[in-house]
């Protein structure tokens, strides 16, 4: 079998497609790296007493773990002195993260949900880590305000998941290609490339205990799977829920499915509970890449200029009919 390492793979696009620039390449191999180190430490568990609480709260007033904080450790000392980056933001950082004045400066700027899925880190259940990539608009100072771009510029968006395997999952705007990651050689090895995600899907991921709290368009839309072949559907729908953003895309990149944390009246004053920056627009990007689709329910998530860094959205994504129909309820 031909092993097409990530690196050859970032090589062969920037010198045979012209899709990258060098320090895109650098910038993806760097976030690799940091994500195989933070595989590492997922890895040893309790054995190197990374488990359990930071004891801290972050900027979103949730509770810290110490691989949430180990995590974006990780990815901020492996990027900051790479030449490749204007600046960094995180969903564990209230501000942007400058890059030192001791280091030279990029265009790019980073974006990462470090840890995704983090209540699932103590039972032992699979999390990931998210990034998107844009670019600072020229002359621009690379603070809060040159983040606010909406998810159709980012020039690149990924996810690690620490599962069975652990996994990259890429999108430069050119299809999504998988690579696994290769423990005694470490590296990552390409898997699956040009990913499509099945139009039709049976299969679907909410968290349904909070059905009480749902907007009519989602009660109507989950009603009509849960009643199956009796239902106004014909068919019968499976339900999945891992709790971790990360694993349950990765299912429908997989096999197809739709995927919904909707607006609901428990979070409806924060517009919604998933990340707009670090893990709807990057999750968007990648799902859109392989022929999915993702809104807010009323918007194509990716046309969403954002007002804050850490601005929350109601996310619907996955395969793209069950997607179209879920978002045409909300205009009914
Ligand atoms: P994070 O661990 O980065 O805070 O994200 C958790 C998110 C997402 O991964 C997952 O889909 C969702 O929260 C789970 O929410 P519930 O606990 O409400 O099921
Ligand atoms: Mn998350
Ligand atoms: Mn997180």
């Amino acid at each position: 079998m031909r092993r097409i390492s990530l690196s050859r793979f970032l090589i062969e696009e920037q010198r045979n497609k012209n899709v990258i620039s060098s320090d895109l390449r650098l910038l993806i191999e760097v976030v690799a790296r940091a994500c195989k180190a933070i595989s590492i430490a997922i890895g040893k568990g309790s054995l190197a007493g990374v488990l359990g609480s930071a004891g801290s709260d972050n900027v979103q007033g949730e509770v810290q773990k110490k691989l949430d904080v180990i995590s974006n450790e990780i990815l901020l000392e492996a990027n900051e002195w790479g030449g490749h980056l204007a600046a960094m933001a995180s969903e564990e950082m209230e501000f942007p993260h400058a890059i030192p004045n001791r280091y030279p400066k990029g265009e790019y700027l980073l974006l990462f949900d470090p840890l995704d899925g983090s209540s699932n880190i103590d039972v032992n259940v699979s999390v990931g880590t998210i990034f998107s990539v844009l670019q600072c608009p020229e002359g621009m100072e690379p603070d809060e305000q040159a983040f606010l771009q909406p998810g159709s510029r980012q020039v690149c968006a990924g996810y690690a998941v620490y599962g069975p395997t652990t996994l990259l999952v890429l999108t430069i705007g050119d299809g999504v290609h998988v690579f696994t990651l290769d423990r005694e050689l470490g590296s990552f090895v390409l898997s699956q490339e040009n990913v499509r995600i099945p139009e039709e899907t049976r299969e679907f991921a909410i968290n349904a205990s909070n059905a009480r709290y749902w907007e009519p368009p989602v009660k109507r839309y989950v009603d009509e799977l849960l009643a199956g072949k009796e239902g106004p559907r014909g068919e019968d729908f499976n339900m999945r829920w891992v709790a971790s953003m990360v694993a349950d895309v990765h299912r429908i990149m997989s096999r197809g499915g739709i995927f919904m944390y909707p607006l609901d009246s428990k979070t409806v004053k924060q517009g919604g509970k998933l990340r707009l920056l670090y893990e709807a627009n990057p999750m968007a990007f990648i799902v859109e890449q392989a022929g999915g689709a993702a809104t807010d329910g009323r918007r194509r998530i990716l046309d969403v200029v954002p007002e804050r860094l850490h601005q929350r959205i109601p996310v619907i994504l996955g395969s793209k009919n069950e997607v179209e129909r879920a978002t045409a309820y909300h205009s009914d």
